[in-house]
This record gives structure tokens, sequence and C-alpha cells, in this order.
């Protein structure tokens, strides 16, 4: 099966820092590093370097020909990626502290240019049964779900960043939610934390669906209406989480689509992600298959 990517493609400037910035503080940052990034691109990167068969559609500015460029180098296709000319490709600030973990302002750019003409086109040249994997960092989301659900597409949802807009798409076409337990909590609108509990409510809702839910340190669960796998998290020192989530998303997609078992998709993504996380960087740090297969768990 093919798989589309239909999302972001953003400039990451990532500041090192000591202590992300307070209100009213002003603070130097210890190294600024610009690396390729947005969550559809990391997913395109992380389905190529899985190895699915790989088109991201999308929209950059003239300032992202680059982005273009890593995603061929990793080997996905960017024919259906729209270069504007009058608007700036999308762009991420981001802090990244001395524990790993990052804190982001998103500036939309070209990834809110997208036109439901271009939604038509692309989704027109995939066929039933392909998969379409979506975040929610470009507009005319609900449009492109009801399109791709219509061409009978397996639409995979992975609503992050969490806003009110995830809840007036149709929600009722995603064949596979991947969330973490803040995204799922505030779909179902409860204050719930435990991630049994928000596995087993987010399938009575969408009992159609198959639901990846991660966890952090406490790993993931897969359940859909006939099984539920628990994933241990494999322990690693974090230099940078960044694209670590997106890791996930597209090692497990990719595996999904070439047949493989959920179980083996969980545990696949699982390990990538941990290698992710030990690396600095967006789509720099989305490891290869290879490396993935080879990685000897530090548990
Ligand atoms: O998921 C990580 C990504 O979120 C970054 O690459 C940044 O661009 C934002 O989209």
């Amino acid at each position: 099966m093919k798989v589309l990517c239909f999302g972001s493609l953003n400039i990451d400037y990532t500041y090192k820092v000591e202590h992300f910035v307070q209100k009213g503080e002003t603070i130097s940052s210890q190294s600024l590093q610009v690396f390729s990034g947005g969550k559809g691109l990391n997913q395109s990167i992380a389905l190529a370097k899985a190895g699915a068969d790989t088109s991201h559609a999308g929209a950059i500015g003239t300032d992202g020909r680059f982005l273009l460029e890593q995603m061929e180098a990793a080997g996905v296709h960017t024919e259906h990626v729209a270069v504007l000319e009058d608007v700036r490709s999308g762009n991420a600030i981001i802090q990244n502290d001395k524990e790993g973990d990052n804190c982001i302002i998103l500036y939309g750019g070209a990834n809110q240019a997208i036109t439901r003409e271009q939604a038509d086109s692309v989704i027109g040249s995939f066929a039933p049964g392909d998969y379409i994997v979506l975040q929610n960092e470009i507009n005319e989301l609900a449009y492109i779900m009801q399109k791709a659900h219509e061409r009978g597409m397996k639409v995979i949802l992975n609503p992050s960043p969490m806003d009110e807009k995830i809840k007036t798409l149709p929600l009722e076409y995603v064949d596979f939610f991947l969330l973490n337990e803040v995204e799922a909590g505030q779909i179902l609108e409860t204050e719930e934390t435990e991630g049994e509990i928000l596995a087993d409510r987010l399938l009575e809702r969408f009992p159609g669906a198959a639901i990846v839910l991660t966890l952090g340190s406490k790993g993931s669960i897969y359940a859909d209406g006939k099984q539920k796998i628990r994933q241990k998290a494999y322990r690693v020192k974090a230099v940078d989480t960044t694209a670590a989530g997106d890791t996930f998303t597209g090692y497990f997609i990719a595996e999904m689509a070439s047949g493989q078992t959920a179980e083996r998709a969980m545990d696949l993504a699982s390990r990538a992600s941990a290698i992710a996380v030990t690396r600095a960087g967006a789509a720099p740090s989305i490891p290869l298959r290879k490396e993935v297969e080879e990685y000897v768990p530090n548990l």
C-alpha cells in the first residue's frame, strides 16, 4: 500500500537553553541550530526510513527548498508539495532544555495555504486502501479527511498540536488515532489520565477505529475492537525529544501498511522513537530501519 502524508513542513530554529524562558524574562541561548521539521515532514521521513512507499503533500515558500531536498534524500516522493512564491515556509521556534524537553512556537506560513484544488488533485492520485496520515498543522483538514474517506483511503490522525479545531473534524472517518494521554483527555473532554481507561473510552467513542495511545515513560497502548497490546518504553538518556512522537507514528504506520501485526509495529515504533530521543533536532534525529532493527535496548 502507498502512504500519503498530507501535512506541515517547517524550518525548525532550535535554541539550547538552561531553562524555558519565563514571562517577562530574557535569557541567552547556548546554541542555535536550524533543522528540517514540521510534524508532517518528520512523519514522512520516518515512514520512508521505515520502508513505506511514501509521498508527502503540503506547501512551502521558496525559502524552504532544502526541506524538499532532505525529504527526497530520505526517499520521500515530493511532487505533491506546492512551492509558493508569495508566502514564507512554516517555521518553529524550539527551546530545548538540559533535560532534553522542548517547548515550541509555530508560525504556520505556507502550511496554512493549502487549497481544496490541491487536496482534490493529490487525493485523486491515490487508490482505495492507500493510507493518508494527517496531523493538525495545516488548513483544510476536514475537507481532506472527507475526500480521503470518499476515496476509500485509510485515514490516520495524529491530533497534534491539539486545539479546539480537532473537535470540529469528521473524526468518525478516522481508522487509526495516534495520540498521547493529554490529547485523548481533550478529545474525550475528561480529566481522566489513566491510559487504560482513556484507551477504552476512545474505543467506545470510535468503535471502528484502532487507538494508539502513547504514555511517555509508561510506554504505549494499542487497542482495537479485538485486541489490546501494552508496549513498554525503552529507557534512554534524552538529548532532544523533538520528533520522537513523529518517529513513533511513522514507524508504526509503515509496519501496519506493510501488513505486519500491531504487536510488531508497536515494538519497532518504540525502539525507533527511543533512538530519536538520543539525538538533536527533528527530522535529522529519525533513525534508519537498519539502526532500529539492530538496536539493543538498555533496560
Ligand atoms: O513534532 C515536532 C515538530 O513539531 C517540530 O519539528 C516542529 O516543527 C513542530 O511542528
